[in-house]
């Protein structure tokens, strides 16, 4: 498929300076986790979703994408953050966008709350939410409050700083993410080549007996980026 093909719009979304300080901006890693989804939007609708997540929503476009451009009018959405201003960015991208439709254009169910791997949620819902998204901090420093140089961590640096080989909150996610999916349940994982992305899909499967695709491949600037699927029953294999 040619770059030309991807054809839903993106969100609308605002950035002033103080927030590129303190909130993640939408990034290649985040379009192409748009691609990925739009290619898997015959997939996803045919699993119905009943309870959709994002786990480290940032700016909220992954999450207003799947509302406004999927159809999933029964479909609820939740998103978190433990970023307590990227939550607040969340809602104001998801009210940007549907303020300029039409009333009569049903608004999406969304939850936005701030949290740690959601964590709060596991005990309440486990087993219990269709399909997971997450574009974690995939890059690899020191540790996960690493911030690259000399000087004070900011919150913006837990966006991407994913401590060894950038898979250290990748590997912490993996327990909430699989505990909280149903039988059918699938997530969308985006990983860098740096996360030795053989080595977590191993893991995934040997633990959590999930299997996976790669959805989409991209080289960025620095780095070739992938958005892989993980399921544990396929309608269509
Ligand atoms: C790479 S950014 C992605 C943001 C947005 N989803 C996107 O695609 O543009 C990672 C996000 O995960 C959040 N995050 C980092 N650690 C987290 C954690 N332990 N629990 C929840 N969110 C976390 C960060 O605050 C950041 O917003």
């Amino acid at each position: 498929m040619d770059f030309l093909d991807f054809k839903l719009p993106t969100p609308i979304y605002k950035f002033d300076k103080n927030d590129l300080q303190h909130i993640y901006e939408p990034s290649e890693d985040t379009f192409l986790f748009m691609d990925a989804l739009e290619l898997e939007k015959s997939f996803i609708k045919t699993l119905e979703p009943t309870i959709i997540l994002e786990i480290g929503s940032g700016s909220g476009v992954l999450t207003t994408f799947l509302a406004l451009n999927f159809d999933l009018d029964n479909t609820h959405f939740m998103a978190t953050d433990i970023n307590p201003l990227a939550c607040v960015k969340t809602s104001e991208t998801i009210h940007l966008n549907y303020s300029q439709l039409p009333l009569k254009v049903k608004r999406p169910k969304v939850s936005i709350f701030i949290d740690d791997l959601a964590q709060s949620i596991i005990d309440r819902l486990n087993y219990n939410i269709d399909m997971i998204i997450f574009n974690p901090p995939y890059v690899p420093t020191h540790d996960i409050t690493d911030n690259g140089q000399s000087g004070d961590f900011n919150i913006i640096n837990r966006s991407w700083a994913g401590g060894l080989n950038g898979s250290e909150i990748i590997f912490k996610s993996l327990d909430n993410i699989t505990r909280l999916l149903t039988h059918n349940g699938i997530f969308y994982l985006l990983l860098c080549a740096d996360n030795d992305i053989d080595n977590i899909k191993n893991y995934i499967k040997n633990k959590f007996h999930f299997n996976s695709c790669i959805v989409l491949k991209r080289r960025a600037i620095n780095e070739i980026l992938y958005i892989v699927k993980f399921y544990k029953t396929h309608p269509f294999m």
